[in-house]
């Protein structure tokens, strides 16, 4: 068997177009291993700006009683539940694509953010929003880690 037997080789990077497969060198190994090379740089990029390395932390458990008497108090200057004010409505906010409130016009940033609404990012964005999505308008940070805890709990029972 040749190279060109095996296109779909999940080693072979296929967005590598101009380098294709050279058949008269028979030892098909060899062929894969320079393709791998010769798109290594690419794929390593592709890969890393599509899904940036990043420690996700579980935010320890919530009160969210505790997180609702914070979320009046910090939050609804900006934020409703159930109305898009300065910020999005925050119903159903858990589990929800990040920036996909109907009717709410978001930063590009975060209309074109690809991450979902879980504790974990919803844990990094609350400590520092900046961080987790530059170029993002919410311009607020909960500095305590077991706040930032009670305030997802409280998000999350909002159904
Ligand atoms: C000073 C105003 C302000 C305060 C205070 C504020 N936010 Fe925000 N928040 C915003 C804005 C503006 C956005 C939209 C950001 C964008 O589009 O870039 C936002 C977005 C969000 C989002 C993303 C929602 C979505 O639909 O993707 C969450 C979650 C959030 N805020 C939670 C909170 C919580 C919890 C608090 C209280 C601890 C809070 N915010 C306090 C202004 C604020």
């Amino acid at each position: 068997m040749n190279a060109d037997d095996k296109p779909q080789d999940p080693l072979v990077c296929t967005s590598s177009g101009g380098v294709a497969p050279r058949v008269e060198i028979s030892a098909g190994t060899a062929v894969l291993l320079s393709l791998a090379l010769a798109c290594a740089g690419a794929c390593a990029q592709t890969v890393s700006a599509a899904a940036p390395l990043r420690q996700w932390r579980t935010p320890p458990l919530g009160d969210a009683l505790r997180g609702m008497a914070l979320y009046q108090e910090r939050c609804t200057a900006c934020h409703a539940v159930d109305s898009n004010k300065t910020g999005p409505a925050h119903r159903g906010v858990m589990g929800r694509r990040v920036g996909s409130m109907p009717g709410y016009k978001y930063s590009i940033e975060l209309a074109q953010s690809r991450l979902r609404w879980t504790p974990q990012t919803l844990n990094a964005w609350l400590e520092d929003p900046e961080e987790l999505i530059a170029g993002q308008r919410m311009g607020f940070q909960v500095e305590s880690e077991q706040e930032r805890a009670d305030l997802i709990a409280y998000l999350a029972q909002l159904k």
